[in-house]
This record gives structure tokens, sequence and C-alpha cells, in this order.
């Protein structure tokens, strides 16, 4: 039987990636997961006070953008050629419509972006300059190259370059966001962002800014948000089709979550996905050694994590 569930579920994530309990500093870690804290706190208090599950992803993002402990936003990572380019993509369950920018440049928020063009335009995905002219053209917050820069991605790029040996997605640093919720009415929605691979080069798309590979959101089966090496994300359509196993093979989020994690590793890729259910239950997987995630939920504790179980439901 179909569990029914009133109030509300925010699950969110700040990237999966090769950090281990070993590798990764104490104060790296704490930073991220205040800012994890931070955007459960913004989404839920939204959700709390009976916002749709649309707007909580959005602030949640948002805050996750500001904070240079992640690659999205301020603190994403470079391109080979030393710039920023941020994709974002925001999908709305109720009626499936979605937005999505990819290689912006000067927007301070990727995902406000993302959200205008599924509320102001009749498209979907926009790209590069015409994207950023969007933004500004919307009266969207713009921010220069600065704002965007840390000196941390910056070594990193210089790792990277150093060593052109290594594959590709080498360069995938842990630190894409997203959300997923679920409100009051049972309304879902997902948002993702990211600067993507560094060293990521001639103009590259991962598959945050991609319907159905990184964001989906649909209703009948669930809201889905993921992060890893999105060329393997795109190839298995992972967002889409872990909600349309849900819908026409009547698998559960769960089982439908099990096969696909198994079908990435299976093509050598990296990475994990947040979802939640039109029923409130969240879940995660990943096949790193480590993801930040949280979740929050009406009238519970806020929980956020980086390392420990790879396969939840909660
Ligand atoms: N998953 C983020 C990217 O590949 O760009």
């Amino acid at each position: 039987m179909t569990k029914v569930r009133t109030g509300w579920t925010l699950a969110i994530h700040g990237g999966a990636g090769s950090m281990t309990p070993e590798t990764l500093a104490a104060d790296e870690a704490e930073r991220a997961l205040a800012g994890l804290r931070a955007a459960l706190d913004a989404g839920g208090a939204m959700l709390e006070a009976g916002g749709a599950a649309l707007d909580a992803v959005a602030i949640a993002v948002r805050v996750l953008e500001d904070d240079p402990a992640f690659n999205a936003g301020r603190g994403s990572v470079f391109t080979w050629d030393g710039h920023i380019e941020c994709d974002a993509a925001i999908m709305d369950g109720r009626d499936r419509r979605a937005g999505a920018v990819a290689g912006v440049t000067a927007t301070r928020h990727p995902i406000d972006a993302a959200r205008a063009v599924m509320e102001r335009s009749p498209h979907v995905l926009l790209s590069a300059a015409g994207a950023d002219a969007f933004s500004a053209e919307q009266g969207l917050e713009q921010a220069p190259p600065d704002w965007f820069a840390t000196p941390a991605r910056r070594r990193q790029l210089d790792e990277i370059k150093a060593r052109p040996d290594l594959p590709f997605d080498s360069g995938m640093k842990y630190g894409t966001v997203g959300a997923v919720a679920m409100d009051a009415t049972g309304h879902v929605a997902a948002a993702t962002s990211t600067g993507g691979l560094t060293a990521k080069r001639w103009g590259r798309i991962g598959d945050s800014a991609l319907i159905g590979a990184g964001t989906y959101a649909d209703d009948r089966a669930g809201a889905v948000s993921c992060t890893g090496s999105g060329e393997h994300f795109i190839r298995l359509a992972v967002a889409h089709e872990l909600t349309a196993r849900r819908r026409l093979v009547g698998e559960t989020l769960g089982q439908a979550a099990d096969a696909l994690i198994a079908e990435l590793s299976a093509l050598g890729g990296k990475g994990g996905f947040i979802a939640v259910s039109p029923q409130g239950d969240a879940l995660w997987r990943f096949n790193t050694p480590g993801m930040f995630r949280g979740l929050a939920r009406d009238g519970g504790e806020a929980t956020v994590a980086v390392f420990g179980e790879p396969v939840g439901t909660a």
C-alpha cells in the first residue's frame, strides 16, 4: 500500500567525490557541513511556512551557490582556459515545467537564471553568452569573475594542467549542489547547480543542466538531483530513468535507485544522487567514498553527513 505522508521533506547534496576520512581535512568538512545546515534551514523554513517545493529547492541551492565550499556559483571550478562557467537546472513536478542554463559566467545565482528560463521564456535550456544576456535582461544579479573565483579552485586547475595524462574526470572535485523536496501539498521539485569539471574545455556541458540527466521532477514518481561524472549520468539519463522506472515498471524509488547506481558503476561512472517520492520518502545512493548530503523534515531534526552508508532511505 502506498505510504501516505503529510508534512514536508527536503534532501540536499553538496557533491559526491573521492574524498575519504583520511584525505578530507576536518575544517574543510566542517565548513561544508555548516553550509549544508544553512541550506536546510533556508529551504526547511520555506516548507514549514507552507511554501512550495519549487521555492524550497531554489532557495536551498541559492544558499549553496554563495558558499565557496561548494563547486557551484562562488567557488566553482575553473575551465582549462581559466574561466568559470556554471550550469544549473530546476524542475517543477506539478507540471514538469523546467528551466536550465549552461556555461553562464556572470549570473551570481545560476539557479535563478534557470528558473527565469522556465518562468519567463518559452525555452528550457539557454547556453553561454545568450544565457548571460537573458539573465541580465531579466534583471538578475550579475557578478564579476572575481566573485566566483577562489584560490583553492585555481590550485586544483594548476594541478590538473600539470598532469595531462590523467583521465578527463579526474577534474571531478566534489561540490556540485542539489536539492529535492516534497511540500505539504505533496508536490515535488528538483534543482541542481555546478561549475562542472575542473579544466573542462570546448564548451563542455555536464549532466546538471540537462533535464532528465542530472535533474528531474515528476509528481507521479518523484524528484531527483545527481552529482558525479556528468558524461555517465547523461548517457544513462539517470534522473529521468529513476522516475520512469517507478512510473512505468512499478518499482519503488529504492529499487530504481539500486538499479541506476549499479548501471552507473558498470559503465565506470562515479557519483551519486538524492531523490524524494511524492509520499515524502527520501533516499540517497553514491558509489564514491563520500557524498555531502543533508535531510530535513517537518517536526524532525535536520541531519548532515559526508561519509557512512552509501545506500540510504529515510
Ligand atoms: N555532475 C556535474 C558535471 O559533470 O558537470
